[in-house]
């Protein structure tokens, strides 16, 4: 099959893919194959039936990611949340009867089925079984419970059986598979056309060679923000601050120190950008002096730092916008949505995310986040505790909605 076809939206994507107990399962290896040529990044989830057919290490050496087949798992106790949490789409091929059941109940006694409750991408599944049970009324009424919550089934086809009926129970041929996941990921790139500036982390301010002000920021927003925006299509240019996150593929990064640097660099990009998120937490002053050689105790008791206040990014940015969306993050401590209000209004913002960091599981270095969103048309969404990627989602879909960017698109698949 031509591999390059799918390298648009399969490149740089992560996928779960679910194997269960059908005769079909050795097919999912040359599925896996193929979503892994095309770039993409495959985390495997097996039942324990699926097991019996292909074992897991045929999976993790062609995946080169451990295999999951247990909820209990020591190793990844979390991994029913951990895993859907990061993915793009959840696959599963081939999705046996007793799968479908499950799914439609809304079972969750195996880790996969777990994993299916706790996704919020998209859900493909490729249905194989003898042509009876395909036709059974119980198997009808479930795959239609799961298309009416719209997950993607994709009808099996119509041809010989392991049982040697010639009847419709196949797996849907790989490249169908391969293409379902393709379109679901298309249909997915509502940012397709943007260019998006994102800051990220801290800055840091130079008192003399060995010390700095800066604050607690990980960086770990305007990360998730990055990769969310990669991940829908867009093109990602990511200002960062020092942080020790890693870098997403594909994305272009420009690391900074200070606050100077940021402002520089913001100002640079600037131009070629349509929406511009600042989620870095820029130091508001400096030191006026910083120190050539650094700064001796010498039977001190005291020390008085001048600061000065570092530049006003917002503001200089504001005087090169064209048509640029801006949406500004306000880390709060307290009174939040007032405090957030004011910036949104005194900076000429569209979006500004306000969010409380001193609420416990949430904030500074946690992978989690409480936010508000507030426009300025005064729409004003509250989000509660939710993961800092999750969040990226929904603050880039508030975006699109709540500035009319472009309506986002809906995802269909034959
Ligand atoms: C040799 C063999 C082949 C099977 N093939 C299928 C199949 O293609 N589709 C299916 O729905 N069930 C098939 N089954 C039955 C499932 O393995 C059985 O329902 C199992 O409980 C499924 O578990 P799982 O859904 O947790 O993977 C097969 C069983 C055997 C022994």
């Amino acid at each position: 099959m031509d591999e390059a076809r799918f390298v648009t939206h399969l490149s740089g994507k992560r996928i779960v893919l679910g194997v269960t107990g059908s005769i079909a399962a050795y097919k999912a290896v040359s599925v896996l194959r193929t979503l892994r040529c095309a770039g993409a990044s495959v985390s495997v989830v097996m039942t324990k039936a699926a097991t019996k057919f292909v074992t897991p290490l045929t999976f993790e050496v062609l995946s080169g990611e451990r295999v999951v087949t247990d909820l209990f798992d020591a190793h990844e106790p979390m991994a029913h949340l951990m895993i859907p949490e990061r993915a793009d789409v959840m696959l599963v091929a081939p999705a046996t009867a007793n799968f479908l059941a499950r799914a439609a109940l809304g079972l969750a006694d195996d880790v996969l089925t777990t994993m299916l409750l706790s996704v919020r991408c998209p859900i493909i599944v490729a249905p194989a079984m003898d042509g009876d049970m395909w036709t059974h009324p119980s198997v009808v009424q479930h795959v239609q419970t799961l298309r009416s919550r719209g997950v993607v089934v994709l009808d099996p086809e119509v041809g010989p059986l392991a049982s040697g009926q010639i009847a419709q129970g196949r797996l849907s041929e790989e490249p169908k598979i391969v293409a379902a996941v393709d379109s679901v990921l298309a249909s997915r790139c509502d940012w397709q056309n943007e260019v998006v500036l994102v800051s990220a982390g801290p800055t840091q301010e130079s008192i003399d060679p060995v010390r700095f002000l800066s604050n607690r920021s990980s960086g770990k927003m305007g990360y998730a923000i990055a990769a969310a925006a990669k991940a829908r299509g867009a093109e990602v240019i990511l200002v960062s601050g020092p942080s020790s996150l890693s870098l997403e593929p594909g994305i272009t990064t420009v690391r900074v120190n200070t606050a100077a640097e940021m402002a520089d660099a913001l100002c640079r990009h600037f131009s070629t950008c349509t929406v511009l998120i600042m989620a870095a937490a820029v130091s508001d002053f400096r030191p006026k002096q910083s120190f050539v050689q650094k700064v001796k105790k010498q039977g001190k008791t005291d020390m008085v730092l001048e600061l000065e206040a570092t530049p006003d990014i917002l503001a200089m940015l504001s005087a090169r916008r064209t048509s640029q969306i801006m949406v500004g993050f306000a880390a709060e401590t307290e009174h939040m949505v007032s405090h957030a209000t004011d910036k949104l209004n005194a900076k000429g913002l569209d979006l500004i995310v306000a969010n409380d960091v001193t609420q416990t599981g949430g904030g500074f270095g946690s992978d989690d986040n409480a936010a508000i969103i507030l426009s300025a048309r005064g729409e004003q969404r509250d989000l509660g505790l939710m993961s800092k990627r999750r969040l990226a989602d929904e603050i880039l879909t508030a975006v699109h909605e709540l500035c009319r960017v472009r309506p986002c698109q809906k995802v269909s698949v034959e």
